[in-house]
């Protein structure tokens, strides 16, 4: 059978937005890595299966500190050789990710890493619920609508990605890694008009959790697992402003 390797969406922290297609696939595998920032450090997607699945042991892949590209590169290595050992021991190997595995997720550079090592390797994925997703269904009240579209950036580099999504007011704005930005990124919404409605998920499933109005939080910096929504320039549902 052809190396399989599985990346398998656990959602946002919430144990009980795994699906049940995730907790099978984690079950049936015969090796389960999980991300984690130190070996004595429990992964968040760790701690998500040890909810849901308490029998599935998730081994940890340490991944360096996310800013060092160095480190990054390395960790990333290390991890494919330890993933492509599994694999030619003909195990079935899945890696867990917060979310959907195919939005921002480390798993596929790893997956990458992985296939150059062992190109035969068939590369899986299984979906998961996005943090945004949840913040949606937390602000009682549906995002989108009709022709109105949906824009998901990644602040990491700054709040000046913001500018081109905002100008589209039939839009819906999904930002992510955005937690450092907080204040900057209130800033922006503000000057388009559209802070009102923003809100602010931080931590989402997980301890320290808050899901508040954008503008209440607006005054300091975030954590680095926050996701902002900002809904379409409407005031009541069917309407326009
Ligand atoms: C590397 S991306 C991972 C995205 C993930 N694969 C997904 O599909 O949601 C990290 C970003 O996802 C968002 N995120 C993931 N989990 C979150 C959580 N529990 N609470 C709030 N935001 C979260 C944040 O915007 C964070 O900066």
């Amino acid at each position: 059978m052809a190396p399989t390797f599985i990346g398998v969406g656990v959602g946002p922290g919430d144990p009980g937005l795994v699906t049940l297609k995730a907790v099978a696939v984690l079950r049936a595998a015969d090796r389960v890595f999980g991300p984690t920032m130190a070996s004595d450090a429990v992964g968040r997607a760790e701690s998500i299966v040890s909810q849901v699945a308490p029998e599935v042991r998730v081994e940890r892949l340490v991944f360096a500190i996310l800013r060092d590209e160095a480190a990054r590169g390395a960790a990333h290595e290390a991890a494919a050789e330890q993933v492509v050992a599994c694999l030619e021991a003909d195990e079935r190997v899945a890696f867990v990710t917060l979310g959907d595995p195919n939005v921002y997720s480390t798993f596929h550079h790893l997956a990458a890493l992985v296939c150059q090592r062992l190109p035969a390797t068939v590369v899986e994925t299984v979906p998961g619920i996005m943090a945004f997703q949840d913040v949606a269904a937390r602000r009682g009240a549906p995002l989108l609508d009709g022709s109105e579209r949906l824009h998901l950036v990644s602040a990491v580099d700054g709040p000046e990605v913001l500018d081109v999504p905002l100008a589209d007011a039939d839009a819906a704005v999904v930002i992510y890694k955005g937690g450092r930005h907080v204040p900057a990124i209130a800033d922006r919404l503000e000057r388009a008009g559209r802070l009102d409605d923003a809100v602010l998920g931080e931590l989402l499933g997980l301890p320290g959790e808050r899901v508040v109005p954008l503008k209440e939080a607006a005054g300091d910096p975030a954590a680095y697992l926050a996701s902002v929504v900002v809904p379409p320039g409407r005031t009541t549902w069917g309407g326009r402003r």
